[in-house]
């Protein structure tokens, strides 16, 4: 039996914005997807029912790329989510990632050996087709590197490069840099809350919405560019530890994507509560539902600030470890 792990994600600066090119940040948070692997004498399974693909798209995606010819037999798989479902905290890129560091130490790769970038790689891949081709790959790159990653068009001089991602969507080959981004200790002084509005972030729909903005408004295109340079500023201080800067960057993140019209009245009201005790708070992710953040040092004041304007709370450090084997 094997037990492997991978965390969720949020985005610190630069939704939206990535899509037309400009970096984004993303952290890992302390809620992990657990899955237990085992090989099974009762065909596939999954939380002890029939496998079926359909309802489980990025695990057959994955087993399809990681688990078929010899030695391929079937699996009883458990999957166990501490994050809010349908929020946009990455829960399908943990699952893929996971599953692809539990398929490799069933098949003898140590766990102090799983080869990080092929891991982040192959579930990037998993999780585009499992969504109908597109997905960037910022969640899955998160899952499996743990810490701050940054993505962009281009490399940045901000932060550590890793690797090149790129995935053909509709017909066109995009690629993505992805980095790491340095943590230094001071950012334990602060905590990261997030809050649920309760109603999935309609991804495809907030992308189409800003789509159609720039393309009635080209000069908007400016708002996007400055997404892009407050990122920079924001991962700047946050590899150097300066939590206020950090926190400026985030409010002005969020007044950018409030013009854009991505945020919404649940999403405000809680950013608006939060506000009082944290250094900065904005909504994370596609927007018109899903979470907001809040970056504080008053962790419980703030989640029951943002709990009384109606979000549900979580509360996690900045930067939690990625993809792991849990049961060496
Ligand atoms: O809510 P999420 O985690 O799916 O974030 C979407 C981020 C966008 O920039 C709006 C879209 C994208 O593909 O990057």
């Amino acid at each position: 039996m094997v037990i492997s792990s991978a965390p969720g994600k949020c985005i610190l600066f630069g939704e939206h914005a990535v899509v037309y090119g400009q970096p984004a940040v993303a952290v890992a948070i302390d809620a992990r997807i657990h899955i237990t692997l085992e090989k099974s004498e009762s065909g596939w399974l999954i939380d002890g029912m029939q496998f079926d693909k359909q309802r489980h798209p990025h695990l057959d995606a994955m087993l399809k790329r990681m688990w078929t010819g010899d030695g391929g037999q079937p699996l009883s798989i458990r999957v166990e989510s501490e994050l809010f479902g349908a929020a946009g905290l990455g829960s399908s890129a943990a699952i893929c990632s996971a599953v692809a560091a539990g398929l490799l130490h069933i098949r003898g790769t140590p766990a102090d050996e799983l080869p990080l970038s092929g891991i982040a790689t192959t579930a990037h891949i998993a999780e585009a087709e499992a969504q109908g081709g597109r997905a960037s790959p910022i969640d899955t790159s998160t899952s499996t590197l743990g810490g701050a990653v940054l993505v962009s068009d281009k490399k940045e001089s901000q932060a550590h490069w890793k690797y090149t991602r790129d995935l053909r969507i509709d017909g066109q080959r995009r690629t993505w840099e992805v980095h790491s981004v340095d943590l230094p200790e001071s950012l334990t002084e602060a905590s990261l809350v997030i809050g649920f509005s309760g109603r999935p972030g309609p991804t495809a729909q907030m992308v189409a919405k800003v789509a159609n903005l720039l393309a009635n408004h080209p000069e908007r295109m400016e708002e996007i560019e400055r997404i892009g340079n407050v990122t920079r500023a924001g991962t700047t201080a946050l590899s150097l530890g300066n939590l206020q800067a950090v926190g400026i960057a985030m409010n002005e993140c969020h007044r950018l994507l409030q013009g854009l019209g991505v945020s919404d009245a649940d999403l405000d009201r809680m950013v608006d509560a939060a506000l009082p005790s944290s250094l900065g708070a904005k909504l994370t992710g596609a927007g018109g539902g899903g979470c907001m953040i809040a970056l504080t040092t008053e962790p419980r004041r703030t989640a029951e600030a943002i709990e009384l304007a109606g979000g549900r709370t979580m509360v996690s450090q900045l930067g939690a470890p990625g993809v792991r084997i849990e049961n060496e």
